[in-house]
């Protein structure tokens, strides 16, 4: 049991390194045994975060595992295929994304797509957790590798022009189903139809009305069939790709990294000049281009139509984590999570939702349309005390540990608190540790 945790959390606690446990695979952490049975990038991130707190060694290992399938150009693929794993235990499975065809891809098969780049976040984090001459020598192997990935999404990902990483699918934003996709994926070509062609694999193990629909599916296939095509290359994107947006979440991120990145290099000896001007710029784009006075709160950007999609997600808040994010957003985004939308308070019984509760398109049951998720609590939490708001940040605290006290959930009813999806889920089991650990 870790030093800092409540006596009366043992049983969780060892609920927890248990959960990580089973889903330790050789070098990685499989973010569940059956629904993804492979390495997924944000994933790994978080989970290195609650194997900092008992097993420092597979903090470090998770983390290079991760970034030996990084591609040439920078890119983090956002799943790392075990070999070890039939082709078809997964969809979209190795053989549908092709990255051996596809010059600069490592010796392993990956997908082509990334995700949130929350990896120098959690470097930074578990190396605090548990400081070592292992960590130290992690961090410092790590170190050009984190900047490539941020070096990719400033540059070739900067489809807008204006400082901002684009996302090109919805999978990229790790809210895969989020109402804040609904409005750029109804532009996707596409038809049912493509799905006939395919066997989900997702809903032989969880329940078909807590996932994605086929609808959503066929325009998920659509897209990265797109993106493929194209060699997964990043050049034109604007002209022919049929889902760019800029999202707060995945932006937030690119800045926090920054930040962690800046006190990385302090740690190992290099400068951390660039990282503190690369954040303050990510920052400011941020806040020009995705926060909407109107609402108090942030959108993503559709650079199809150029327009902020309208729903009110909880990626909103994300901005929140950005440590310089200027008072008059801070303030407003507190606003929206303390509202009945988002319900955050000093004492509070739920988790945040991952969408509006008062919206007429929120669905307690479905994947990321409304059910409560451990890591964007953990986020919206790292950003409550980024900013000096502790009693809310201790009021979310308390609602997570009390959540998962249903056991490893991948995602909770927002109201009942009962767990949904995946019942052993790394992230989950690892982030207890550390909210437990606080
Ligand atoms: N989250 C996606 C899935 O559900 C893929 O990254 O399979």
């Amino acid at each position: 049991m870790g030093g800092n945790a409540p006596r009366r959390h043992a049983g969780l606690w060892q609920l927890a390194v248990d959960t990580l446990d089973g889903n330790w695979e050789h070098d990685h952490t499989v973010p569940s045994r059956t629904l993804y049975p492979h390495q997924w990038s944000w994933d790994s991130a978080f989970i290195a975060i609650g194997w900092a707190h008992v097993r420092p060694d597979r903090a470090w290992r998770e983390l290079t595992s991760l970034f030996r399938a990084q591609w040439l150009d920078g890119r983090v693929p956002h799943i790392v295929f075990n070999p070890a794993v039939s082709g078809g235990a997964y969809f979209p499975g190795p053989e549908f994304w092709a990255s051996a065809t596809v010059d600069g891809t490592p010796p392993v098969a990956t997908s082509g797509l990334v995700q949130p780049p929350v990896h120098a976040l959690a470097a930074w984090h578990a190396y605090r957790i548990a400081p070592s001459a292992d960590g130290l020598a992690a961090l410092r192997r790590l170190y050009p590798r984190l900047v490539a990935q941020q070096h990719y999404l400033a540059t070739r990902r900067d489809v807008g022009g204006a400082g901002l990483a684009s996302i090109v699918h919805p999978w990229e934003s790790g809210l895969d189903n989020s109402p804040a996709w609904d409005a750029p994926l109804a532009a996707v070509p596409t038809e049912a139809a493509v799905m006939r062609a395919y066997r989900r694999r997702d809903i032989v193990h969880a329940a078909a009305a807590h996932r994605p629909t086929d609808l959503d599916y066929a325009r998920f296939v659509a897209i990265v069939t797109a993106y493929r095509a194209a060699g997964y290359r990043d050049d034109g994107l604007a002209g022919r790709h049929p889902f760019l947006v800029e999202c707060p979440l995945f932006n937030a991120a690119m800045g926090a990294a920054e930040h962690a990145l800046a006190g990385i290099a302090g740690e190992i000896g290099a400068d951390p000049g660039p990282h503190r001007e690369s954040a303050a710029r990510i920052t400011a784009a941020v806040v020009d281009r995705l926060y909407d006075p109107t609402t108090g709160t942030f959108h993503p950007r559709d650079l199809r139509t150029g327009q902020l999609t309208p729903a009110r997600t909880v990626l909103g808040l994300a901005p929140l984590i950005l440590p310089d994010l200027p008072t008059r957003q801070v303030e407003a985004v507190l606003v929206e999570a303390a509202s009945a939308r988002f319900g955050l308070a000093a004492r509070m019984t739920r988790p945040l939702p991952s969408h509006d509760r008062t919206a007429a398109d929120f669905e307690p049951l479905r994947y990321w349309r409304g059910p409560s998720w451990m890591n964007i609590n953990w986020l919206v939490r790292q950003g409550l005390l980024a900013h000096g708001h502790t009693r809310l940040a201790a009021g979310l605290r308390a609602s997570m540990i009390e959540l998962v006290g249903a056991g490893c959930h991948e995602y909770f009813h927002p109201d009942t608190g009962a767990g949904l999806g995946s019942p052993t889920f790394g992230w989950t089991a690892a982030l207890l540790l550390d909210v437990l650990a606080d």
